[in-house]
């Protein structure tokens, strides 16, 4: 828990290690996922998020198929090697459908040179199944918080953390590459608490881990508690911390500079890569919608194109001294090193350490 709060060399310290394991196994090579914000959409009412279901203030869309593969289009032209498909969360068969014949889509134009993640929250173990035979290969799903207690407390009454830990069983059980991840800074979390959630992270053996600031939204239940929490550039601090105690513990995952870091400070995604992270996620969604997506307060990025979101972030690498690997698709070495240990044939990428 010490090293959750390290200061000056010991800090440096924590950083340059945990860089240093990243190299490792990824060199200074960070790979792309260009975001698709497919729908605001959301069931659900999580009282951090700006999408709730119950937010009136947002202007609620659905990105048309043309407009999800124009957005494939420019990933593949820039040679993005994958995407991601994120969303509220949203059930019923039209929903499970039209992600299937998106992701379908996708890895028929691209011919398979695409990998496809999803991120559209708590579903049906059958339905995780369908879109995997669908073709999508990753699935980011955070648990927020690895305390049940505090779980609770930032979700209306019925939303059971245990079943969100059953999809991720489900998720790994069908054989996505498994992402997840939490907020850091939430009101009455302690550091005692981010110390569990790496263990939970830990524990859960995940392939991805995307860990970010909480950050306000004004429209939120949570918003009452803004004069409780820690100040922005602590958050950042912390969530600094995380990445690369997580790098530490688990060095051949893929760690995503998170976007909520930039909303906490300008600098956030470049010094997340100097403190472990992997992966950035330029968001390529049509910029017209951008604005709409807003989980929390100041989202970086809302006015620009996929073009410039591209710019800034090869701006980023390049300041954080890494470069960009382009047309790989940047699988989780954790998941084909497990794979190897454990004899399966999922083997020739981690032998020839191919992307
Ligand atoms: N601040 C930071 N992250 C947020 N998310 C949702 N709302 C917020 C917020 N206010 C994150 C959650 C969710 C992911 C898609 O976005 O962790 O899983």
């Amino acid at each position: 828990m010490d090293h959750l709060l390290s200061q000056g060399q010991e800090r440096d310290e924590l950083f340059q290690k945990a860089v240093e394991l990243r190299n490792q196994f990824y060199g200074h090579r960070i790979h792309l996922r260009g975001l698709i914000e497919l729908t605001n959409h959301c069931a659900r009412n999580c009282y951090y998020c700006g999408i709730r279901h119950d937010n009136q203030g947002v202007r609620r869309y659905f990105l048309t198929d043309g407009e999800v593969m124009q957005a494939v289009e420019f990933a593949r032209k820039h040679h993005l090697g994958s995407v991601v498909i994120q969303s509220g969360e949203m059930q019923g068969e039209g929903f499970v459908r039209k992600i299937g014949m998106l992701v379908k889509e996708i890895v028929r134009i691209t011919q398979g040179t695409m990998a496809v993640t999803l991120s559209c929250g708590e579903q049906t173990e059958d339905t995780y199944r369908r879109w995997y035979d669908a073709g999508a290969s990753r699935y980011l799903l955070r648990i927020e918080t690895a305390n049940p207690d505090l779980y609770t407390r930032i979700h209306p009454a019925g939303y059971d953390w245990r079943y969100r830990v059953e999809c991720l069983h489900h998720l790994k059980q069908i054989g996505y590459e498994t992402g997840s991840g939490v907020m850091i800074g939430l009101p009455g979390q302690t550091v005692e608490d981010l110390a569990h959630d790496l263990l939970f992270l830990k524990n859960l053996d995940i392939d991805m881990g995307g860990i970010g600031p909480y950050v306000e939204h004004a429209q939120t239940p949570l918003f009452a508690y803004r004069d409780t929490l820690r100040s922005p550039k602590e958050r950042m601090e912390l969530t600094l911390r995380m990445i690369a105690m997580l790098r530490i513990l688990m060095p051949d995952i893929n760690i995503a500079a998170t976007t909520a870091l930039q909303a906490v400070s300008g600098e956030g995604r470049i010094a997340a890569l100097q403190a472990g992270a992997n992966i950035l996620m330029p968001n390529i969604t049509p910029k017209y919608y951008r604005d709409a997506y807003r989980l929390y307060d100041n989202k970086p990025g809302t006015d620009q194109s996929a073009d410039d979101s591209l710019l800034a972030i090869e701006k980023m690498a390049a300041l954080a001294g890494c470069t960009i690997a382009y047309g790989e698709k940047g699988n989780s070495r954790h998941r084909s090193n497990r794979n190897t240990i454990n004899g399966l044939s999922n083997s020739a990428s981690a032998a020839t350490g191919s992307c």
